[in-house]
């Protein structure tokens, strides 16, 4: 039979064992920082109806009219969409169970997103976002915190980003730039590309985010949503910018951050850095007051933001925060028969004490598991020999340092039972 060889999905990734250090790096700094400011974890399923996707980030938006993996379930005739996003699916679950009722709730979620984009660098079919999102809170307090928060996470994380902000005002603000927008551009129609084109009459404001550069000099001279705010705006933005000041968080004022998503209104925000080529935005978020309302629920306001995970630790890579992670503190080695249930019983005894260890398991030659104990990057080795265990006894010796420098020590033979002693509970074993 001819062999097939069955490989992954273009623009899916597999997560191998070396990179599972950095990854915990980033979902434990990530998680640590939002617990830092109050936030809880929840969770959604990875599939939700089409129509919460299509209602909630807008029928006109490129994930909605090309980058969804929807289906019909066979079984019943649903319309399903893998989540291209989670802020629709957290606001469906929040209006389902009724958690905004007494209070309001600051929320964090990790996990996979699905967009059926061209794969490159930095943008990939399924990826990890890392968000946080505060429902029903009217803000700006709370969208200073969203900044204080991804700003530590940064700090925390190794790494360095900058921070624009917009504001998108309130629905009729919109409402009335879009009117003079359009005009100005059916005026220049002659410079509008193909998409721009076809975005005219659908979602104009997104003309303004084009990256075709014979349509820069036009896009810089359109009328600006910020000429557009009320006086309630630009004082929402204007305590934004104060806040944000106040906190040391440099930032820049771009007119033209819109966002891919429709449900914003007010602050806009994104994270970029130029160290990632084109994919360079780390981070994405604004308020999205609507959009609960629109969802069914309550009229509720909200803020929120999302993070690619790819795309940072790319990043934290980058700035040397890529430290190979040990497998284990301690590698038991044994000869097989019963030092083998000897080097098992030590296991249990040294994970007792919260020692992470291997106890060595296939070919009993003391030479290949003296390579599998080094591979793992383990700080000790327990010997468990013939000799040695007749006697009542173990060699124990120092591979790595704390910092996981290599160590050339001669390995001592100790009593069995001194073992607990000298790895005790702490994880760095006591001689005295
Ligand atoms: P978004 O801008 O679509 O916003 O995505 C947020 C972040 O996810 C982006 O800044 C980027 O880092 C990452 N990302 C997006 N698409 C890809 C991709 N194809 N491959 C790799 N990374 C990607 C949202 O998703 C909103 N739900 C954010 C939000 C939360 N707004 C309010 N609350």
């Amino acid at each position: 039979m001819a062999k097939i060889k069955i490989t992954g999905i273009k623009g899916m990734n597999d997560m191998l064992p070396e990179e599972a250090g950095i990854w915990e790096k980033f979902e434990d700094t990530a998680r640590c920082v939002a617990a830092s400011y109050g936030y809880r974890q929840i969770r959604t399923p990875i599939l939700e109806a089409t129509g919460l996707f299509a209602r909630g980030v807008g029928e006109a938006t490129d994930i909605v009219e090309k980058e969804m993996y929807s289906f019909t379930d066979s079984m019943n005739g649903e319309q399903l969409t893998l989540r291209p996003e989670c802020t629709s699916a957290v606001c469906r679950c929040a209006i389902e169970h009724n958690i905004t009722y007494n209070a309001p709730q600051r929320l964090w979620y990790f996990g996979p997103m699905f967009r059926h984009e061209r794969p490159q660098r930095g943008r990939y079919r399924q990826f990890y976002q890392f968000g946080c999102e505060a429902l029903g809170f009217g803000g700006p307090d709370v969208d200073i915190e969203l900044l204080s928060l991804t700003a530590r996470l940064w700090k925390n994380l190794g790494i360095k980003a900058s921070l624009q902000l917009n504001s998108l005002g309130a629905t009729e603000e919109r409402a009335r730039h879009r009117e003079a927008l359009v005009a100005y551009l059916k005026d220049n129609y002659d410079v509008l590309d193909e998409d721009a084109r076809r975005r005219l009459e659908t979602n104009p404001l997104r003309i303004l985010d084009t990256k075709n550069p014979d349509m820069q000099a036009m896009v810089e001279a359109a009328p600006r949503l910020l000429d557009f705010l009320g006086e309630d705006s630009r004082r929402f933005l204007g305590s934004l910018e104060a806040g944000v000041q106040a906190l040391g968080i440099d930032y820049t004022i771009n007119p033209r951050l819109v966002r891919g998503l429709d449900y914003y209104n007010h602050t806009v925000f994104e994270w970029v850095t130029d160290q990632l080529g084109s994919q360079g935005t780390i981070c994405g978020g604004g308020r999205y007051d609507p959009l609960i309302e629109m969802l069914g629920g309550r009229a509720t306001p909200a803020a929120g933001f999302a993070i690619g995970a790819e795309r940072v630790i790319e990043l934290v890579r980058a700035a040397g925060g890529d430290k190979p992670v040990a497998a284990c503190d301690i590698y038991v080695a044994h000869q097989g028969g019963h030092t083998e249930l000897v080097a098992r019983q030590i296991g249990e005894q040294l994970r007792d004490a919260g020692h992470r260890v291997i106890v060595h398991a296939g070919s009993t030659s003391f030479k290949s598991s003296m390579k599998r104990a080094d591979q793992s990057l383990a700080q000790w080795a327990v010997i468990c020999g013939e000799n040695e265990v007749n006697a009542g006894q173990v060699a124990i010796k120092r591979l790595r340092d704390a910092q996981g420098n290599q160590q050339f020590a001669e390995q001592m033979t100790i009593a069995l039972e001194s073992l607990s002693e000298i790895f005790g509970a702490a994880k760095e074993p006591d001689f005295s």
